[in-house]
C-alpha cells in the first residue's frame, strides 16, 4: 500500500499583531494534525486567509484574494476563511464564495482539528462561536516565525464597544488568560533562547487574572523579570484603563521597552463622546503626564480617526493640536471606515471622502514634521538596539531601539552582528521614521 500524499496549506493574514500570533497558533495547530506547509498558493491542498475587517479596504482584500483563486478550485484546492470576516459574515462566505468549504472565527480556532476532518470528508464546516465563549485559543502547538521575539495573548476579545470598531463583534467578549500560565509560556520561550517578548490583547489593561493573583501591571514586571528576557513590550492600551501603576513598572523594571502605544482617536470632546470611548481630553493627558514624568524617556505613539460622523473641522483643529502638545513618536491615522454591525453605523457618514483624504494628509504632514524634530533629540546618542536583519544592498544592518525606533547602521570594521543579538549604535543621522547611525566597538 502507498504511504498517504502529505496534506499541504498555504496560510496569509492579514490585519494586526493578534491575527499575526493567532496564524502561529493555526501553523502550529495543523502542522500537529499533519500537515505541512507550503509558501505558495500552487502547492498547497488547502488555502487559508486568516481575515481583518478593521476597515472596509481590509475587507475587501479576502473577497479579492478568493476571486483571484476561483479557477484553482478545478485543481481539487480547499479554501478556508479565518479570523474577523469569517466571524463577521458568518455562513454568508459560502454564499459570495460557493467554492469555500471552511469559515472560522478566532473564538473557534480550538475546534480546527475537528474541522479539518469535516473538510478533507468533502464536507463543509463551520466554527462561529459568538459573544458567549469563554474559551481562550491556549494551544501547545505555536509554530513561531521568528527565534528571537514572540507574541504572548494575554486577554481576548473586547468588551469596549467604541462606536466605530467591529472588535467587539469578530472576537467576542474579554476573556483573560490566567498569569501563571502567561509566566509559564515566558519561561519557556526564555528557555528556548528568546530575548523580547510582547504582550498582546485588544486592551491589555482591562486584564483581569482569573485566578486573581497579579495586576496587569504585576504581570507586566514579572515577565519583565523573567531570566534570559531583555525585553518586554504590550500592546494595545485602552487610555480608560490605563494605570500608574504601568508606569511604576516600566521605572522598576529595565527590561519593559520605554514605549507606549495609547491610541487616542481624536483630540475633540465631542468627538471621544460620540465615539464612547469613555474618557475626556483631561483624563487622557493626565495619563501622558505620568509617562513624561517617568525616570526613562518613554517614547509615546497613537491611532487616530479623521472623519468620524459629526467630526467639524474645528473638532479637527483640536486633534491637530493634540499632536502638538503630546509631541507623539509616530501615528498611525486613519479615515472613518462605517462597519458592520458598530453602532456608528447608525450615524450619517456625512463627511465626503475627499475630504478625510484631505485631513488624513494634514494630519500625517503635521505628524511628520513633530517627528522630523522630534528625532533629533536621538543626534549624538548611543542606544542599544535588538538586531534584526541586513540589507545588504545598502551595506547596512537593521534594528530597533527599546523605544521601537528602526535603526539602520553601518557595523564595526570586521565585525558581523548576528541577527537576535544586541549591539550598542550611535545616532548620526536622524530622520522622521527612522535613525542612521554606526555601530560602537
Ligand atoms: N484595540 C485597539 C485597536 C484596535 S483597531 C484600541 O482600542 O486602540 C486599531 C485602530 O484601528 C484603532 O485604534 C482605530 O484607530 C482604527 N479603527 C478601528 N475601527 C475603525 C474604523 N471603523 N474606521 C477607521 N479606523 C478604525
Ligand atoms: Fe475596538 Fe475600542 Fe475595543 Fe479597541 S477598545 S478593540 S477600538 S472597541
Ligand atoms: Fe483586524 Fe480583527 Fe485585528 S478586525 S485589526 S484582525 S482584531
Amino acid at each position: 500500500m502507498s504511504a498517504e500524499p502529505q496534506k499541504t496549506f498555504y496560510l496569509e493574514t492579514f490585519g494586526c499583531q493578534m491575527n499575526a500570533h493567532d496564524s502561529e497558533k493555526v501553523i502550529g495547530t495543523l502542522v500537529s494534525e499533519g500537515y505541512q506547509q507550503v509558501p505558495t498558493v500552487e502547492e498547497a491542498g488547502l488555502v487559508l486567509y486568516n481575515t481583518c475587517s478593521i476597515r472596509d479596504k481590509a475587507e475587501q482584500k479576502v473577497f479579492n484574494r478568493l476571486n483571484d483563486y476561483k479557477k484553482l478550485l478545478k485543481q481539487g484546492k480547499k479554501f478556508g476563511v479565518l479570523g474577523c470576516v469569517a466571524q463577521q459574515e458568518g455562513e454568508k462566505i459560502f454564499g459570495r464564495a460557493p467554492y469555500v468549504s471552511l469559515v472560522c472565527g478566532s473564538a473557534s480556532y480550538r475546534k480546527l482539528p475537528e474541522m479539518l476532518i469535516q473538510i478533507e470528508a468533502g464536507k463543509r464546516a463551520t466554527g462561529l462561536d459568538d459573544r458567549q465563549t469563554d474559551e481562550c485559543f491556549e494551544t501547545e502547538f505555536t509554530a513561531r516565525t521568528n527565534p528571537h521575539r514572540g507574541y504572548i495573548t494575554i486577554i481576548e476579545g473586547c468588551d469596549k464597544f467604541c462606536a466605530y470598531c467591529v472588535v467587539p463583534f469578530t472576537r467576542g467578549k474579554e476573556r483573560s488568560r490566567g498569569s501563571d500560565s502567561v509566566l509559564a509560556e515566558a519561561r519557556q520561550m526564555a528557555d528556548l533562547g528568546y530575548t523580547e517578548i510582547q504582550l498582546l490583547g485588544q486592551n491589555v489593561n482591562s486584564y483581569r487574572d482569573p485566578a486573581g493573583k497579579r495586576t496587569f501591571a504585576e504581570l507586566l514586571a514579572a515577565v519583565g523579570e523573567t531570566p534570559g528576557i531583555r525585553r518586554v513590550r504590550f500592546t494595545t492600551s485602552h487610555p480608560r484603563d490605563f494605570g500608574r501603576d504601568i508606569i511604576e513598572a516600566i521605572d522598576a523594571v529595565p527590561a519593559l521597552c520605554d514605549h507606549v502605544h495609547l491610541p487616542v482617536q481624536s483630540g475633540s470632546n465631542n468627538v471621544l463622546d460620540a465615539m464612547q470611548r469613555l474618557y475626556s481630553l483631561d483624563q487622557y493627558l493626565e495619563r501622558i503626564a505620568w509617562m513624561k514624568a517617568a525616570r526613562r524617556e518613554i517614547s509615546i505613539t497613537s491611532d487616530m480617526i479623521v472623519g468620524f460622523p459629526g467630526e467639524t473641522e474645528a473638532d479637527f483643529e483640536a486633534t491637530l493640536a493634540l499632536l502638538d502638545e503630546v509631541g507623539y513618536d509616530s501615528v498611525f491615522g486613519f479615515k472613518y471606515s462605517p462597519r458592520p454591525n458598530t453602532p456608528s453605523l447608525k450615524l450619517e457618514d456625512a463627511i465626503p471622502d475627499e475630504e478625510k483624504v484631505r485631513r488624513l494628509s494634514v494630519l500625517n504632514e503635521k505628524q511628520r514634521e513633530i517627528q522630523k524634530k522630534g528625532n533629533q533629540r536621538h543626534l549624538g546618542q548611543t542606544l542599544e538596539v535588538m538586531v534584526e536583519g541586513q540589507n545588504s544592498a545598502r551595506g547596512q544592518w537593521v534594528g530597533r531601539t527599546s523605544q521601537n525606533k528602526v535603526f539602520n547602521f553601518t557595523a564595526a570594521e570586521g565585525r558581523v552582528p548576528s541577527i537576535g543579538s544586541y549591539t550598542s549604535v550611535l545616532a548620526t543621522v536622524c530622520l522622521p521614521n527612522s535613525l542612521v547611525g554606526e555601530m560602537v566597538v
